[in-house]
């Protein structure tokens, strides 16, 4: 299991919390080039099932996360450090990224293809398909580390965006980031969000995350990495089910910040209730074979 970006902060507010080498890894906050305030509050409400946020991809920077996080962060034994990454532009992208190479143990890079091209009359990267397959070449080809690419669910075909991002040298993909939404205080008649929108996510999103998930399972080769909603056990399973090679978590982690470390715990619980271990991975791989990130053999048959 890894912990989703914007819900798990920098990694260390969570040491005293989470057995962080017990845990798959956890993806950043988003780093940028330059630092961001966000937008202004309320930028976060409970929803029915899950909650709304427009937090609007605050961050400290890249530079300042090279030299005031990542040395803390490299002291803790087993932690699988991914950096997720936006920029404005392909440039800024770009350059995130080159700084981030010199910097050492971190384990891949996550890129967020949600954030809206300046250059480009702010359409969003994953909703342009040309677009999305310039960014995702141009950021391969800048990174000594592997590339997984976070697509935007606000589209018609999600199979699709997934094969553009795999042509364009993706090494994984994940998906889901969170579904455009506006709540309005009916008192008020003023939306609840100052943004006015703000992202879905949790467990009112699951069963469109899993159905995504399915789809692109179809259309690319590449891993697949499943998130949106899950809060126990099984729903990282019902991802699994439906394509996914490994589940990132992320509202569940507001609700309780042991949640990711509890769901890996749930995971490897249930592969030996349901002997997938002896089944299927240590026939695939070996019995040396440790369960890390909810790695799991499970598919549907359809
Ligand atoms: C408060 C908050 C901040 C987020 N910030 C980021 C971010 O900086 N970059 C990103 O790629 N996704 C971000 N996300 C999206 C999550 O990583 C995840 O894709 C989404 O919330 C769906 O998973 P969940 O239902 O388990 O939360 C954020 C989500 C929340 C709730």
């Amino acid at each position: 299991m890894i912990a989703a970006s914007g819900t798990f902060g920098y990694g260390i507010e969570f040491e005293e919390i989470v057995s962080l080498d017990r845990i798959g890894g956890f993806v950043t906050k988003g780093l940028s080039r330059e630092p961001m305030a966000g937008n202004p509050t309320p930028r976060i409400i409970e929803t029915a099932a899950g909650m709304m946020n427009a937090i609007g991809l605050q961050n400290m920077g890249v530079l300042a996360f090279i030299a005031e996080k990542l040395p803390r962060l490299r002291q803790i034994k087993g932690l699988v450090i991914i950096a997720n990454v936006f920029g404005f532009t392909i440039e800024a992208c770009v350059e995130v990224i080159q700084l981030l190479n010199d910097a050492p143990d971190i384990a891949m890079y996550e890129l967020n293809a949600s954030c809206p091209n300046t250059s480009h009359g702010g359409m969003v990267f994953g909703t342009d398909p040309p677009q999305l397959w310039e960014l995702v070449a141009r950021c391969k080809a800048a990174a000594r580390r592997p590339l997984m690419v976070k697509l935007s669910p606000n589209v018609t075909d999600i199979g699709l965006m997934a094969r553009v991002a795999a042509d364009g040298g993706a090494d994984a993909v994940s998906l889901v980031n969170t579904f455009v939404s506006l709540a309005i205080d009916v008192e008020t008649r003023r939306p609840r969000i100052a943004n006015i929108t703000g992202g879905l996510s949790g467990p009112a999103i699951k069963p469109i995350a899993v159905r995504m998930v399915h789809e692109v399972s179809k259309n690319v080769t590449i891993p697949i990495v499943g998130m949106g909603g899950v809060v126990q056990a099984e729903d990282a399973v019902e991802f699994m089910m439906a394509g996914a090679t490994a589940v990132q978590v992320g509202t569940a982690s507001y609700a309780d910040p042991r949640a990711v470390e509890n769901i890996a715990n749930g995971l490897k619980r249930w592969c030996i209730a349901h002997e997938v271990l002896q089944a299927r991975l240590a026939h695939r791989f070996g019995s040396a074979l440790t369960i890390c990130s909810g790695l799991c053999w499970l598919r549907i048959v359809e």
